[in-house]
Order: C-alpha cells, then sequence, then structure tokens
C-alpha cells in the first residue's frame, strides 16, 4: 500500500487528462513511430508508480497502439486494478516494486520511461540514481504532471498565501524518496537529463477547477487542510478558517494549480 486511493486517482484523471500537454505527448508517441497512420509495434513503455494506468489511458486515447506496457508501483491493488482495467485488451507487464531499490527496476529495453505525478514526490537521491540506469542514446524520458508550486483561488482568502507557502513547504517532506524535490522536480529533472546530452521540452500543465470538479477540489482542499495543519506555523482556528471558505466555494469557484510535462528526447 502506497497511501493512493483508487478513488483519489479516479477522481483526478479527468483533469490530469484535460492538463496534460496534448504536444509534449504527441511528440512522445511520434518519436515511437507510433502516430494513427502510422504504428510501429513491440515498443515498450515502462511507467513508473503507475498506479491503475492513468498514463496508459492518457496515451492510448492520444493514438498509442501495440505498447508493451510495464507497469511498476509498490501498491499491489492499484496494479491489480490496472490488469483488471485493461488486462484483456493491452500487453501488460506489472511489476510491485519499490521505486528507490533503483538497481532492480525493469527498464531493459525500454523505449520511453514515463510517469505521471511521480517525481515531484521524489528526491534527487533517486532521479540522479534513475537516469544513470538509463541509455540516453535510446531511452526517452515522458514525466507529466509534475506540481510546480503555484496555486490561484477564486474568490481569493487572506489565509491563501499563508497556506500555499506551508503546503509548498510540506511537499519537501520525504514521501519514502528522501526529502522530496517537489516543486523543483521539474527544474532538477530538466539539468540531469540535459547533462547527459538529452534534448528537452517543458510544457505547463495547469489544472484548471471548476463546477464540475467539485469532488475532486473538495479532497484537495481537504488534503491542504490536512497537510498545513501541524508545523507549519498555522494556528488550528486559521487552517478551520480556510477550510470553511474553501470547502462553501468548491462548486462555484475556481483554482488553478501549476504542473509541467517534461520530454527528453535522445538528443
Ligand atoms: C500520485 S500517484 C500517481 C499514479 C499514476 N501515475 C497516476 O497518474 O494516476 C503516485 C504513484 O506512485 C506510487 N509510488 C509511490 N512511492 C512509490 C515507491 N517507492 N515505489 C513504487 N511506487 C511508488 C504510488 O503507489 C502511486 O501509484
Amino acid at each position: 500500500m502506497s497511501g493512493f486511493s483508487i478513488s483519489w486517482l479516479d477522481l483526478r484523471e479527468g483533469a490530469d487528462f484535460t492538463a496534460r500537454d496534448k504536444t509534449l505527448a504527441t511528440q512522445a508517441l511520434e518519436w515511437l513511430g507510433q502516430t494513427n497512420d502510422h504504428i510501429s509495434p513491440d515498443r515498450i513503455i515502462v511507467d513508473l508508480g503507475a498506479g491503475t494506468g492513468s498514463t496508459l489511458r492518457a496515451l492510448t486515447k492520444l493514438g498509442a497502439n501495440n505498447i508493451v506496457w510495464r507497469l511498476v508501483d509498490l501498491d499491489g491493488k492499484l496494479l491489480d486494478e490496472a490488469l483488471r482495467r485493461h488486462g484483456k485488451q493491452c500487453l501488460i507487464e506489472d511489476y510491485q516494486a519499490d521505486l528507490t531499490i533503483t538497481e532492480e527496476l525493469p527498464l531493459t529495453g525500454a523505449h520511453i520511461i514515463s510517469a505521471s505525478a511521480l517525481f515531484d514526490l521524489a528526491s534527487t537521491t533517486f532521479i540522479d540514481a534513475l537516469i544513470n540506469r538509463i541509455d540516453a542514446r535510446k531511452t526517452a524520458v515522458y514525466a507529466a504532471l509534475n506540481y510546480d508550486g503555484t496555486t490561484t483561488w477564486f474568490p481569493a482568502h487572506s489565509l491563501d498565501e499563508k497556506v500555499l507557502a506551508a503546503f509548498n513547504q510540506d511537499q519537501l517532506r520525504d514521501k519514502g524518496f528522501g526529502p522530496a524535490l517537489g516543486p523543483q522536480c521539474t527544474d532538477y529533472l530538466q539539468q540531469v537529463l540535459e547533462n547527459k546530452g538529452y534534448s528537452v521540452s517543458i510544457k505547463a500543465s495547469p489544472w484548471e477547477l471548476g463546477a464540475k470538479d467539485e469532488a475532486m477540489t473538495s479532497e484537495l482542499i481537504s488534503g491542504i487542510a490536512g497537510a498545513v495543519s501541524e508545523g507549519y506555523g498555522l494556528t488550528p482556528q486559521e487552517v478551520d478558517e480556510w477550510k470553511h471558505f474553501r470547502l462553501a466555494h468548491a462548486a462555484d469557484g475556481h483554482c488553478t494549480i501549476g504542473h509541467w510535462d517534461l520530454l527528453a528526447l535522445p538528443g
């Protein structure tokens, strides 16, 4: 178990797909020789922290076909769900493994290493070890939907800035990989990949959450309030006030949460 529930991953998937930068995703498929009018077989995508298969679904919607999907996750229940949903239509190899044991990751033959909403949980040590294992002449890296530290709420509340500063501090907490990079992860990945000779492109992929996302926004607000409730200088009254105001506007308000997508192609 990793702490990411199927229901939360399902709740965010629509916003994730809308936010995902389609130009980079399509470039990744083109690099594989995967467009709707030209399909090359036997391409391997290793999706790290795959969850229930969100990257598989997103890239399949955008034209991916004949891919061997090697899904890696610590949480066996999420992998079982991915297999239940797609095992009969897609070639899936599922690996229940701890990503931090990088030397044992099943990367052999990978054309793309992908990950969605993963690297902001990770540390410099993990990224260094992972990228050192990847063959920079043959394997592309596609890292989508990593939080960039920006959040804008409408209507505004006087505690928004204080809560965001606390939340961004919490993003640096160890999530099992060592001290997390949080909002710095895309910059760090870009630097490490460019040093290895990759050609790196980055595009913004913000969540734009409005009325139709009320359930997701409400979960998010509760999650943020929980994360900042201790250790970051907010009083319990401030956290409560902010949470109640935000929940009261989850249906009629709007929220923009910044993310980055990154595609690194062998140079
Ligand atoms: C935010 S979720 C994203 C899941 C999926 N990529 C998506 O976009 O829906 C992070 C995923 O990373 C997995 N994960 C976290 N730490 C891990 C670790 N040390 N080893 C393997 N998987 C891990 C979790 O189980 C979870 O599925």
